[in-house]
């Protein structure tokens, strides 16, 4: 892959999602905040373009662990069919599991550590707007995007555009994205303190592994699966009518 300062970040992780890795920890948002180049997040972020596309290309050299799978090859009902069983449903778990031990440890050591009433209340807030956030994909937007690639196949057509409820999404996207990134500054990205009992410490690496499932979902539809399902409802706008 060519990468240079003009390359767009929410492309090259959309191409490798290793590319992640080397975003994340400059700090520089991939998904919410992924339509921007190289040099544009670097100059926000006050970082070296050259050092960070050094970092970059280090990656494509170091063979992969594990295979990542190629979503942005994928069919977009394919997409939106996976996002909703794995990371819909990761989701409503891990908030099942997460909200009973924020709630506890909050009680138990919120008076030494005062960050977590905050923690607890942003969490809360971003559990409850999620869940809303989901119910309208999965029963209003991810059909639509299913109905476009059936009209692709000539099987069906649907007049409503989708641009309007990613807009709506992508809003969505940055208040949770902005609310997590609060939580990982209050708690110096989900580091449990030297007293923390072992309640904390799983409460910790629970959110930290949401924060990680958040971002590849964000990630998987902001920068793929919205984008070229606008582009897919642009060409079957503009191609002939089939006599
Ligand atoms: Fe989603
Ligand atoms: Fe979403």
């Amino acid at each position: 892959m060519n990468i240079t300062p003009q390359s767009n970040v929410g492309q090259i992780v959309a191409e490798n999602y290793r590319y992640a890795g080397v975003f994340r920890a400059a700090g520089i948002d991939f998904c919410c905040k992924g339509n921007h180049s190289i040099q544009h997040a670097c100059e926000q972020s006050n970082l070296n373009v050259d050092d960070l596309i050094a970092q970059l290309k280090e990656v494509e050299a170091t063979p992969a662990q594990t295979e990542e799978q190629d979503y942005n090859s994928w069919p977009l009902d394919l997409l939106a069919d996976y996002i909703e069983k794995t990371h819909h449903r990761y989701v409503r778990h891990r908030i099942e599991e997460i909200t009973p031990y924020l709630d506890k440890i909050m009680r138990v050591h919120g008076g030494r550590h005062p960050e977590l009433v905050d923690i607890n209340e942003l969490f809360s807030e971003s559990a409850k707007e999620l869940v809303e956030h989901m119910d309208k994909e999965e029963s209003g937007l991810f059909p639509q995007i299913r109905k476009l690639v059936d009209s692709k196949k000539g099987s069906a057509q649907d007049s409503s555009s989708v641009e309007v409820p990613i807009a709506s999404m992508h809003h969505d996207h940055d208040a949770v994205g902005e609310r997590f990134h609060k939580m990982s500054v209050l708690s110096d990205k989900y580091t449990p303190p030297p007293d923390a009992c072992n309640t904390y410490m799983v409460t910790y690496s629970l959110l930290k592994e949401f924060e990680d499932d958040l971002f590849r979902h964000i990630h998987l539809e902001n920068n793929i699966l919205f984008p070229k399902s606008i582009v897919l409802e642009q060409d079957l706008n503009s191609a002939a009518p089939v006599a």
